[in-house]
């Protein structure tokens, strides 16, 4: 943990160009540098540096942020580590708060088993390379299944050999702890002193979390007839929850960004082959459902995911299973389905490079869709089976977050299902609300354990392997460096458009002076802030998005403290949402468009804040009367259907109201505006 203060000192010193230019060229336009964005394929510079702001931002796909924002995307670092990255460079000194003894002993627990991870990592290899029994047996079988050397050396593959507990004497000899081997599960330590190697006689495939390190080992049987699993894999520890991690992860972080997709398959040397193909944005979660863990590691990288499987019956399992996850986590998901039989190792090796990926795109179907056309062949000519597949799919569709997305999938399915489009959505209406009413359940007991949003680390059923017999841990604190993330909206607020819009000016302008009370000797201003409020204040608006109601409350709380600046303020926010927000509305790419759109030409934009602001707050409201006036016209609908004659009168007598409100504020806004133009 580091101090507030510190925290504080490391982002004011930080310079966006110093620490973007360390990475990117970048040439200078106007007052700003653009270059080529890292986060996705640019072809024409679209990232945008704002030495002013102190901020970055790609107008094409949308990253940026402030110093520590870029290095956490850039970087994969966590908020701490980017800090920490950041202090490095400008020689601020960085005072960890000291640890409690038991955090101390965590972490060289960790770091020890680590060390000794990574010392079995070489052991195992150079058995591979070096011995007879590894020459022979390990090596030739890598071989005989068509691995290059450069993808058993890149993934780290090795081979422990076929005796009790030679790997055991071996680390012990080197000064190793019993306690760590047994922690790792490299060692089984029975009664009476007696210690086994866990992996004995088997071709090993180390796992590498997102940063390199080895956290666990999965072994392979070289015989067909054993009865032994054929895989056996370390337990889970302090340094392995294997809900947390995707095989595959450090060597495709990169190329997964790049292509901003990531290839998800099933088994470890599914991975491998298709690194040897060429294709490496590719992570496998090692024949088990997808955790929340794990699809939130995807979601760092990359919001499209493309599912590849076996094109049996199994293979299509196992590519629906989970899936509902993927999507309500907001991600795109494709699924290619291989010819029977076929998984992408085997597949991959009748195949070279380009015919490989030809294929995945012919073959590539959105995940609904496939879902859809599966269900109906399986359904036939049934109604009852038939009402049960609608069921199915309205709850796939359900979990989408957002509502567009929702909507084209439920015209398609209609056409698909021959079903009415409105049955389809009264359902998923009914369906969003029984999954808003869970979700807020589960999200308040979550917060309670970490005091943040945590991942749902979700119990996995299909974990069926029953090798790893030791029970699971409790999950672990999330990553800080997941904070960053945006949130996946649960909610739709029909006024959002317009509440931006307010937003944007609050953002940056809370503390302007608007005018003056006393226009002559320019005193007692009135700020941007002050007249939004008092205006809200008067008519009792409160905005209906939560998260912006209270960075007006903020910025008019804190706008009374002596120096306020709203911009920095809120980029710097620790709730990450706002800071996100803050980016986006201080970009100037953003404020040109707008602005552009409804008055044509450009002036200063902080010289026109007494037209746009008014007519901003007046644009709002009459928005919100629309929504109001729409909700009641509905009501009265519904009360003359069910002949509910006696809430009637009162009921429009309201609408007359609001109707006369209305026109008193479109015409005010339509003056405004052709005084304007
Ligand atoms: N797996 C496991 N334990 C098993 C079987 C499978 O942990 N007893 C996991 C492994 O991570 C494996 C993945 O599930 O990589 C997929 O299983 P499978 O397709 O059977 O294995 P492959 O990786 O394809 O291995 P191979 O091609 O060598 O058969
Ligand atoms: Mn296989």
């Amino acid at each position: 943990m580091i101090d507030q203060l510190t925290v504080e000192r490391i982002q004011s010193t930080a310079r966006i160009m110093d620490v973007v230019s360390d990475f990117i060229s970048l040439r200078k336009r106007g007052v700003n540098y653009v270059g080529l964005c890292p986060f996705h394929d640019d072809k024409n510079p679209s990232f945008y540096v704002s030495p002013s702001k102190n901020i970055c931002k790609c107008f094409t796909c949308g990253e940026g942020g402030t110093p520590v924002h870029f290095l956490m995307k850039h970087e994969q670092l966590t908020y701490v580590d980017a800090l920490k990255y950041l202090a490095k460079k400008y020689g601020i000194e960085v005072k960890d708060t000291p640890l409690t003894d038991e955090q101390k002993q965590a972490q060289s627990d960790r770091e020890s088993m680590f060390i000794l991870n990574a010392f079995a990592q070489k052991t195992f290899t150079s058995n591979l390379f070096d011995t007879q029994e590894g020459k022979t047996i390990g090596l030739a079988y890598f071989k005989e299944r068509g691995f290059r050397e450069d993808i058993i050396t890149k993934f780290q593959l090795g081979y422990a050999l076929e005796e009790r507990d030679v790997f055991t004497q071996q680390a012990l000899k080197a000064g190793y702890k019993k306690t760590y081997l047994e922690k790792t599960g490299l060692t089984i330590v029975g009664e009476n002193n007696y210690m086994a190697d866990r992996f004995r006689g088997r071709v090993i495939f180390p796992v590498q979390s997102l940063s390199g390190k080895i956290v666990a080992f999965g072994g392979r049987i070289l015989k067909k007839e054993d009865k032994t699993a054929k895989y056996l894999n370390s337990p889970e520890s302090e340094i392995y929850h294997k809900g947390n991690e995707l095989y595959g992860i450090y060597f495709a972080r990169q190329a997964i960004v790049k292509h901003d997709r990531c290839f998800l398959v099933e088994g470890y040397t599914d991975v491998l082959s298709m690194h040897q193909a060429g294709i490496e944005n590719v992570v496998a979660s090692s024949g088990t459902a997808l955790t929340q863990g794990q699809i939130r590691l995807i979601q760092r990288f990359t919001a499209n995911v493309t599912i590849l499987y076996d094109g049996d019956a199994a293979g299509i399992k196992a590519a629906l299973r989970g899936i509902n996850l993927l999507l309500e986590a907001g991600l795109n998901i494709k699924v290619v389905l291989l010819p029977a039989g076929e998984d992408p190792d085997s597949f991959s090796k009748q195949q070279n490079a380009s015919s490989f990926i030809d294929y995945i795109k012919t073959h590539e179907t959105d995940f609904v869709r496939f879902k859809t056309s599966l269900l109906i062949e399986e359904a036939g000519a049934d109604p009852i089976k038939k009402a049960q597949l609608i069921g199915e799919i309205v709850d796939t569709i359900s979990v989408i977050p957002e509502e567009i997305t929702r909507s084209v999938y439920i015209k398609e399915c209609s056409k698909l299902l021959d079903t009415d489009e409105r049955i389809l959505i009264n359902h998923i209406v009914k369906k969003r609300k029984e999954l808003t009413a869970q979700k807020k359940k589960v999200t308040r007991t979550q917060v309670s354990e970490y005091g943040a949003t945590p991942a749902a680390v979700i119990p996995d059923p299909t974990d069926s392997y029953g090798i790893n017999e030791i029970p699971p841990p409790p999950p672990p604190p999330p990553p800080e460096g997941e904070a960053f993330l945006p949130e996946t909206k649960t909610i739709d607020y029909p006024l959002d458009q317009y509440e931006q819009s307010l937003l944007y000016f609050v953002v940056r302008y809370a503390e302007y002076p608007l005018y003056y009370k006393d226009p002559e000797t320019k005193e007692i201003p009135v700020a941007v802030i002050d007249f939004i409020m008092n205006d809200f204040r008067t008519d009792e608006i409160k905005l209906t998005n939560p998260l912006y109601q209270q960075i007006l409350d903020e910025a008019y709380a804190k706008f009374k403290i002596e120096g306020f600046k709203s911009e920095s303020y809120f980029i710097l926010h620790p709730d990450p949402q706002i800071s996100r927000l803050a980016v986006d509305l201080a970009s100037d790419k953003y404020s040109l468009s707008k602005i552009h759109s409804k008055f044509q030409k450009i002036d200063m934009e902080t010289d026109k804040l007494l037209e746009l602001i008014p007519y901003e707050v007046m644009n709002y409201k009459s928005a919100m009367l629309e929504e109001q006036i729409n909700r009641l016209s509905l009501h009265i609908k519904q009360a003359q259907e069910t002949n509910d004659t006696e809430k009637l009168p009162e009921l429009f007598k309201e609408l007359a109201t609001l109707k006369e409100i209305k026109t008193k504020l479109s015409k005010n806004l339509g003056e405004r505006i052709v005084e304007k133009l």
